[in-house]
C-alpha cells in the first residue's frame, strides 16, 4: 500500500483562485481522498461586466488572492505537515496559469517541498473520486470508486470530451467537440438571451420556469455514428430564432436550448456506454453542475445498470482538491512529469 501523502494544491487556470489541502492514500488501485480544506475565491463579479473572463484581470486577481488564501489555509504552519505541492500547469489561460506556477515554485523553494505539475482536465476527471459532503436523496453516501470499463463525459467551459477508461490511468478519447464546448454554448446562448456571465447556472435557473418542448432546436451530430459533438450550430439556431421571434418567452428559449444540449450529451454518452459495456458513467467538469443533465444521465445509468458518479456541487466547477487528486494519481501512475510552465493547450 503506497504511503499516504498530504498535498497542498493550487489552481489558477481560469477565473477561480483555489487552494486545497488533501490527504491522499490508496495509490492507483484504491485511491482515497480526504479533503481537509478546499478554498475557492471566485472572480465572477469582476469579469461579469465584460461578459466573459478577461485574462489580465484574472491574473491580477490571482496575484491578489493567492497570498490571502495561503494564509487562510494555514500559512507557514501548514507547510510542516505537507509532503508535496501540486499546481495546475494547463490547459487554461496562460497569464492566469503562470501566477499559480510561480507562487507554487516560491513555496516549494522556501519550504523545500517537491512540486508536482497537474493537468486541469485530469483534475476534472478525478473530481469523481472526491468524497461527498452530505448524503443525497439517492441514499447513503456511495463509495467513490470507479468500476471499469467506464465512460466519462467531461464537460467544461473549454472542453467537451467523451472518454473510455479501462483503468484509473488508462483512457482513450472517443470524441470531442468540433467547435464550441458545452459550457461555452451555455455562456454564449445566455448572452444572446440577455443573461449575465457565467451563463450555465443562469440558463438552468430561468429554464426551470420554461417549457423544454416549446421550441424544437436542432440536435447537432446526434445522427452521426461517432462520438463527436458540435454546439455552434445550436447556438446559431437560438440566435436566429430570437431574431425572427423577438417577443419569444425567454424561459422557453432557455429551456428548449438546455433540452437540446442535454439530449445530445446524454444520447451520445448512452451510446458509448452501451457499446463499451460501461460499468460506470462519470459526469464531470463545470457543466456537470447542471441538474437536468445530471438527472438524465442518472436515468441512463440506471437503465444500463451502470454506476453513476457526479462530483458534489463544490467540486463540479474549478477547485483545487481535484488538482491534488490529479497530481497524486499522476505520481502513483508514474506518468511523465509535466513541465513547470503554463501549457494553455495541454490535452488529456
Ligand atoms: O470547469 P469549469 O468551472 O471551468 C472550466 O474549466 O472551463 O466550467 C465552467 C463552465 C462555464 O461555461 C459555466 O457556464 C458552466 O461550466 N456551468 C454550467 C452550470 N454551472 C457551470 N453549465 C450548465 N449548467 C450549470 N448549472
Ligand atoms: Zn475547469
Amino acid at each position: 500500500m503506497p504511503r499516504a501523502k498530504t498535498i497542498l494544491a493550487i489552481e489558477t487556470s481560469c477565473d477561480e483562485t483555489a487552494l486545497a489541502l488533501v490527504r491522499c492514500s490508496g495509490g492507483l488501485r484504491a485511491p482515497k481522498f480526504v479533503v481537509e480544506k478546499s478554498l475557492i475565491s471566485s472572480q465572477i463579479a469582476i469579469h461579469r461586466p465584460f461578459g466573459g473572463v478577461v485574462p489580465n484581470l484574472a491574473k491580477r486577481e490571482h496575484l491578489k488572492n493567492l497570498p490571502k488564501l495561503f494564509k487562510r489555509i494555514g500559512g507557514s504552519a501548514v507547510m510542516k505537515k505537507i509532503d508535496a505541492i501540486a499546481v495546475t500547469v494547463g490547459p487554461g489561460l496562460e497569464p492566469a496559469l503562470w501566477t499559480g506556477i510561480t507562487f507554487a515554485q516560491e513555496l516549494a523553494k522556501k519550504y523545500d517541498k517537491p512540486l508536482i505539475g497537474a493537468n486541469h482536465m485530469e483534475g476534472h476527471l478525478y473530481s469523481a473520486l472526491l468524497p461527498m459532503q452530505k448524503p443525497t436523496a439517492h441514499g447513503p453516501l456511495p463509495t467513490r470508486s470507479i468500476k471499469f470499463p467506464a465512460i466519462a463525459l467531461v464537460v467544461s467551459g473549454g472542453h467537451t470530451i467523451l472518454l473510455r477508461m479501462t483503468a484509473m490511468n488508462k483512457w482513450t478519447v472517443l470524441g470531442e467537440t468540433l467547435d464550441d464546448a458545452a459550457g461555452e454554448a451555455f455562456d454564449k446562448v445566455a448572452r444572446i438571451i440577455g443573461l449575465p456571465y457565467p451563463g450555465g447556472p443562469e440558463i438552468q435557473k430561468i429554464a426551470a420556469t420554461g417549457d423544454p418542448n416549446a421550441i424544437k432546436f436542432p440536435r447537432p451530430m446526434l445522427n452521426k455514428k461517432n462520438y463527436e459533438f458540435s454546439f455552434s450550430g445550436l447556438k446559431t439556431s437560438v440566435l436566429y430564432y430570437l431574431r425572427d421571434n423577438p417577443k419569444a418567452n425567454k424561459a422557453n428559449v432557455a429551456a428548449s436550448f438546455q433540452e437540446a444540449a442535454v439530449d445530445v450529451l446524454n444520447k451520445k454518452t448512452k451510446r458509448a456506454a452501451e457499446e463499451y459495456k460501461a460499468k460506470t458513467i462519470i459526469l464531470c467538469g463545470g457543466v456537470s453542475a447542471n441538474k437536468p443533465l445530471q438527472e438524465r444521465l442518472r436515468t441512463t445509468a440506471d437503465e444500463l445498470r451502470a454506476h453513476f458518479i457526479v462530483p458534489d456541487f463544490h467540486y463540479n466547477t474549478d477547485n483545487a482538491a481535484m488538482i491534488a487528486a490529479a497530481a497524486y494519481l499522476r505520481t502513483a501512475a508514474k506518468k511523465k512529469k509535466l513541465r513547470m510552465e503554463a501549457q494553455g493547450m495541454l490535452s488529456l
